[in-house]
């Protein structure tokens, strides 16, 4: 018998039911809207890690049948990886990494170690983690967004034109973390390819919404490189994700150097391993594997279409009940009900986002993000804040943080759980002077 009719992956999640504490002292079943920052973890992932533990051994260095059995999860693994994201087996390499931020910062170094100089164009609507590595190392600017917070397209040609074959790689997002918008990568791997650059899809929010392929590499719609993390696809034991063109991998030295990088050395020589080992320094991380393997199965028996039409409808539901309150700002996605995964970011007229992050969690259990999440560029720019303001906030003049309340739902959320927050929100805005003093802002 299912515990949830009204969504039956939701028994597949762990931590569903989980009571949390309340302000009226009550206990109430913990409702998490923050998945775009890490989801909880699949039950069969965290079963997969207990069975695994049986069997589990050193990999690539043991020849005892545990490290066989490891060594042959470990390595059959890249396979079913790129089955998953449309990669090329024999073409493309799947290198394994802690997460996305060090996935890009791996390729930086690459690109570094390989181009030397260039252009990199990222744009304005990147996470931190596909800006910051490649400044100092090339030469980075940024493709605008227009007046809807979406990417201009316009200026990403503009500028692969003006830059005349220097731009070594056009780094963009899968999905905003912040808006949700779908960027069109396909027609950006176009732009790209047509101007002698690649492509690389950050598909940190992409991956656990909804299909991707990265198409063959003769396509002009073929996407370079990508990179991802488990921990945001119901696999949070310390694994992501980078893949991309061996034969550009292959043309480095590892840029983490150790056990496991090498074929010989002497004390004045040394040769470098084949890929993926070249770039896979010390012990790997076996388990994050099988988690990873088993979120992924998990996935694909869901199926990622049914995933996005699913998550697709509860940010829709979400979105035509909260666009019934005057007092809550949203933005203009809905006009784009395809181009997004789901995230939705708002704010409550009069409370400060961090005020509505906690009222949400101290009145209802209800877990989301508040701030600028790791997208200050992109934020600045939704909130139209000008330089003049930033000069002030840089020398501590302004203290409040500007930013956005984020709801961003898995597909394990509910229609219930909707109606849930929805009814706080609407007392939030209805008694806002009393939430006010109860939650006075603490900068
Ligand atoms: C779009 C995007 N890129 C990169 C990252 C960084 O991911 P991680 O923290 O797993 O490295 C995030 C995290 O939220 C993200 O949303």
């Amino acid at each position: 018998m299912l515990a949830n009719v009204s969504n039956p992956y939701r028994n597949y999640i762990a931590g569903v039911s989980t009571k949390v504490p309340v302000k009226d002292g009550s206990w109430t079943t913990y409702i998490n809207f923050d998945n775009a920052a890490t989801t909880p973890p699949f039950i069969s992932v965290v079963n997969k890690i207990v069975d695994f533990s049986q069997w589990y051994s050193s990999i690539h260095r043991g020849t005892g049948y545990k490290s066989k059995i490891s060594s042959e999860i470990y390595d059959n693994s890249r396979k079913a990886v790129l089955d998953f994201v449309g990669g090329t087996c024999g073409k493309d390499c799947v290198i394994y990494v802690k997460n996305t931020t060090e996935a890009i910062n791996k390729l930086s170094n690459m690109f570094k170690e390989i181009y030397k100089t260039g252009v990199i164009l990222s744009t304005f609507m990147e996470h931190h983690s596909n800006d910051l590595p490649w400044r100092n190392k090339f030469y980075v600017d940024y493709v605008n967004i227009d007046q809807n917070g979406k990417l201009d397209l316009e200026d990403l040609e503009r500028k692969l034109k003006r830059y005349n074959g220097e731009v070594r790689l056009v780094a963009v997002t899968g999905a905003s973390n912040v808006t949700g918008y779908k960027n069109p990568i396909y027609e950006i791997a176009r732009l790209a390819h047509k101007y002698g650059s690649k492509i690389f899809v950050d598909g940190a929010q992409l991956i656990p919404h909804c299909p991707i392929d990265m198409k063959d590499h003769s396509s002009p719609e073929h996407i370079d490189f990508l990179a991802f993390s488990a921990h945001k696809m119901y696999a949070p034991f310390g694994i992501g994700v980078l893949i991309g063109h061996s034969s550009i991998f292959g043309k480095c030295p590892p840029d983490y150097k150790g056990g496991g990088t090498i074929d010989i050395v002497t004390p004045d020589y040394v040769k470098w391993a084949e890929l993926p080992d070249k770039e896979e320094a010390g012990t790997p991380n076996v388990m994050g594997v099988a988690a990873l393997l088993e979120s992924i199965n998990m996935l694909s028996s869901i199926g990622m279409e049914f995933i996005d039409r699913y998550e697709k409808g509860l940010v829709n539901y979400a979105y035509n009940r909260l666009s019934k309150f005057a007092d809550i700002e949203l933005y203009d996605f809905h006009k784009w009900p395809d181009d997004r995964v789901s995230i939705i970011p708002f704010n409550i007229k009069g409370l400060h986002h961090s005020q509505t992050a906690r009222i949400l969690s101290d009145e209802g259990g209800i877990g989301v993000r508040n701030g600028c999440f790791c997208a200050q560029p992109y934020i600045q720019k939704l909130l139209k804040i000008s330089d003049e303001e930033m000069e002030e906030r840089i020398k501590g003049n302004v203290k409040n943080p500007p930013g956005f309340v984020r709801f961003s739902f898995g597909l394990y959320n509910t229609y219930e759980e909707i109606d849930k927050v929805v009814k706080l929100l609407s007392k939030i805005v209805k008694n806002k002077e009393h939430y006010t003093k109860e939650y006075p802002l603490d900068y």
